[in-house]
C-alpha cells in the first residue's frame, strides 16, 4: 500500500539485510530500518518496531535467515528459533512462522540452508499477501451488502491496527475496507485510539489517510455511544490468536467493543489469515497474555513545539499501573470470521467447514 504516493511493503530482504518500516517512529517520521542480525530481529519484535501478528511472524522468519548469515550452524539456528518465539508471547503467527521455517531447515546441509531459508521466508510473505487480499475480497461482500441496503456511507469501527502495517500488505481488518474504497463504496472508519500505544491513532488512521480513506480517531471508550446513536454499521477487528472454538484473542479492549456491538445488534467481524488459528489450545485461559511495561501507560509520547519526539509522565509518580496487552472475546459475540477461504461462523463447526 501507499505512503506519500509510493508503494511499500512492511518488510523486504535486500543485499543480505532485512528492511523494515520502524513503526515506533510513526506517524511523525517515516524511517526504514536495517535488521542485520538475529538480535536486531528479536529486538525489533520486542520493542514493536514491527508489530501485528502476521508481520511479527514474517520478521521471525527473516530473523532465521539473518541467524544463518551470522553463524551457519544448526545449534545457533535452534537457539535463535527459541529466542524469536519468546520475543512476544500472544500472537500465534510468530511460533507458526518459526516452526514452519525450522521444519524446512532442521538438519539441512550448510551449503544449501541459506537459499532455502530465504526462499521460505519470502514464501511466508507472499502467502500472507495473497491471504490478506482474499480476506479483503470476502469481507468486501459484507460491506457491499450493508451499502446496498443503506445507500449511504458505511461506518466501520476498528480497534488497534490490523492494517497493512500489521501484515505485509493489505492488512486483515483493513483489507475489506481498502477493497470497498477502491470499488467506490463510500466508507468511513472509526479508529479506536487504542491506548496505551495508540496503534489506532498512530498507525490505522495514518495508513488510512495515506490511502485516502475517510476516518476519524475516537477515544477507546467512545464506541459504545456511537453504536447507541446508530453511527456504527459494523465492526471489523484483527486477531493475534483465534482458537478452534472461535474465541478471539486480540488487542485489549476488543472484548468491550464486542459486548457493546452485541447489545446494539451491530455485526462484529474478525478478519484473520489461517496462520492466526491456534488448533491446539482448547481454552482461552491457556493463551499467554502479554503483560508489557507499565511505562507504556504512565508515559505518553508526542511531538514537542520544536518538532522533537518527547515522552512525558502523565500519572502521579507514586501510582502503580498494569498493562495487559490483549483480551479474549468469546465466540458468541463474534458475528463471523473473515478468512482467506471465506466467511464462517466463529465456532468449531464453522472453522472446520473452511479448514478441513
Ligand atoms: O500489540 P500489537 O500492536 O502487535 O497488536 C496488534 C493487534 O492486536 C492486531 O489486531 C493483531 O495483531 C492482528 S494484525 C493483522
Amino acid at each position: 500500500m501507499k505512503i506519500e504516493g509510493k508503494d511499500y511493503r512492511t518488510i523486504w530482504f535486500e543485499n543480505n539485510v532485512v528492511k523494515i518500516i520502524d513503526q515506533t517512529k510513526l506517524p511523525h517520521s517515516f524511517v526504514i530500518k536495517d535488521l542485520k542480525n538475529v538480535s536486531d530481529a528479536i529486538n525489533a519484535i520486542k520493542v514493536m518496531e514491527v508489530r501485528g501478528a502476521p508481520l511479527i511472524g514474517a520478521t521471525a522468519a527473516f530473523g532465521l535467515v539473518l541467524s544463518i548469515l551470522e553463524n551457519n550452524d544448526q545449534s545457533f539456528l535452534k537457539k535463535s528459533a527459541e529466542e524469536l518465539i519468546k520475543s512476544r508471547p500472544t500472537a500465534i503467527n510468530l511460533k507458526w512462522a518459526v516452526d514452519r521455517m525450522m521444519q524446512k531447515l532442521s538438519g539441512v546441509n550448510s551449503d544449501q540452508i541459506l537459499d532455502l531459508a530465504i526462499d521460505e521466508a519470502k514464501k511466508i510473505c507472499e502467502e500472507d499477501i495473497k491471504f490478506c487480499k482474499n480476506i479483503g475480497l470476502n469481507g468486501l461482500k459484507i460491506i457491499e451488502e450493508i451499502y446496498n441496503k443503506k445507500k449511504d456511507t458505511v461506518n466501520i469501527l476498528t480497534h488497534c491496527n490490523a492494517g497493512w502495517l500489521a501484515t505485509i500488505n493489505w492488512g486483515t481488518a483493513t483489507s475489506p475496507i481498502y477493497h470497498a474504497h477502491k470499488k467506490g463504496i463510500p466508507v468511513h472508519i472509526w479508529a479506536d485510539e487504542t491506548r496505551p500505544r495508540n496503534q489506532g491513532a498512530n498507525l490505522t488512521s495514518y495508513e488510512l489517510n495515506e490511502e485516502g480513506v475517510n476516518n476519524t480517531v475516537i477515544a477507546d471508550n467512545t464506541g459504545g455511544i456511537l453504536m447507541q446513536r446508530g453511527q456504527v454499521d459494523m465492526c471489523i477487528v484483527g486477531t493475534d490468536r483465534t482458537l478452534s472454538n472461535g474465541d478471539v484473542c486480540n488487542k485489549v479492549g476488543t472484548y468491550l467493543k464486542a459486548l457493546a456491538a452485541y447489545d446494539n445488534n451491530i455485526p462484529f467481524y474478525v478478519a484473520l489469515p489461517s496462520s492466526t488459528i491456534d488448533w491446539d489450545i482448547k481454552s482461552h485461559k491457556d493463551i499467554p497474555i502479554e503483560e508489557r511495561n507499565s511505562e507504556e501507560l504512565s508515559h505518553v509520547e508526542g511531538l514537542d513545539e520544536k518538532g522533537n519526539i518527547k515522552q512525558v509522565l502523565i500519572y502521579p509518580k507514586k501510582s502503580k499501573a498494569m498493562n495487559l496487552a490483549f483480551d479474549v472475546t468469546p465466540a458468541k459475540y463474534v458475528t463471523g470470521l473473515i478468512t482467506e477461504k471465506g466467511v464462517c461462523e466463529a465456532s468449531k463447526e464453522g472453522l472446520k467447514k473452511l479448514f478441513k
